[in-house]
């Protein structure tokens, strides 16, 4: 879609952010599957099933706005995942490659809370405090993940450190 209005870039950034919410469905269950601590496990098993209310709300309000869901190819997320899988391939030692998933984790969590951040604003310029509050949801969703990762990204961290 040509992004000529606010209300026309309002909607392509949230097709993009459905489109990164699927891909993000799609790449958690890898990590989980690649990470060893089972601290960080349950934290992405936990966010894995908030990206799913994440999707449904965006359907909710795509819905709404426009009446249809077209997502949009989300190639920022695309690479973040793609480095991610890298890493995950690329680590000979468990407690490095957790490192590294909880890296690459933050990173994805805060494309999605600069995308949120934007959308919830967008929201409120157009008139539309019931999106704002919805967007507002999962951004507050993203915050709680990335606290959580940097929690235990201090054991992680660690960890990696002692290899050798
Ligand atoms: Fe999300
Ligand atoms: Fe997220």
């Amino acid at each position: 879609m040509k992004s000529d209005n606010l209300l026309k870039l309002y909607f392509d950034q949230l097709d993009q952010i459905h489109s990164a919410e699927t891909q993000i469905r799609e790449a958690l269950p890898k990590m989980i599957e690649a990470a060893t601590e089972p601290e960080l496990k349950v934290a992405l098993q936990n966010h894995l099933e908030q990206t799913t209310d994440h999707a449904v709300r965006l359907d909710k309000i795509l819905m709404e706005a426009k009446g249809v869901v077209d997502p949009k190819p989300c190639k920022g997320i695309a690479a973040l995942i793609s480095e991610g899988e890298d890493i995950i391939q690329d680590a000979t030692d468990d407690s490095v490659r957790d490192a590294g998933i909880v890296a690459s984790a933050q990173k994805i969590e805060h494309y999605e809370m600069a995308a949120y951040g934007t959308l919830r604003t967008f929201a409120e310029i157009l008139g539309n405090p019931e999106h704002a509050d919805l967007l507002d949801q999962t951004l507050e969703e993203e915050k709680y993940a990335d606290a959580i990762l940097t929690s235990i990204a201090d054991t992680a961290n660690d960890k990696a450190h002692k290899v050798a």
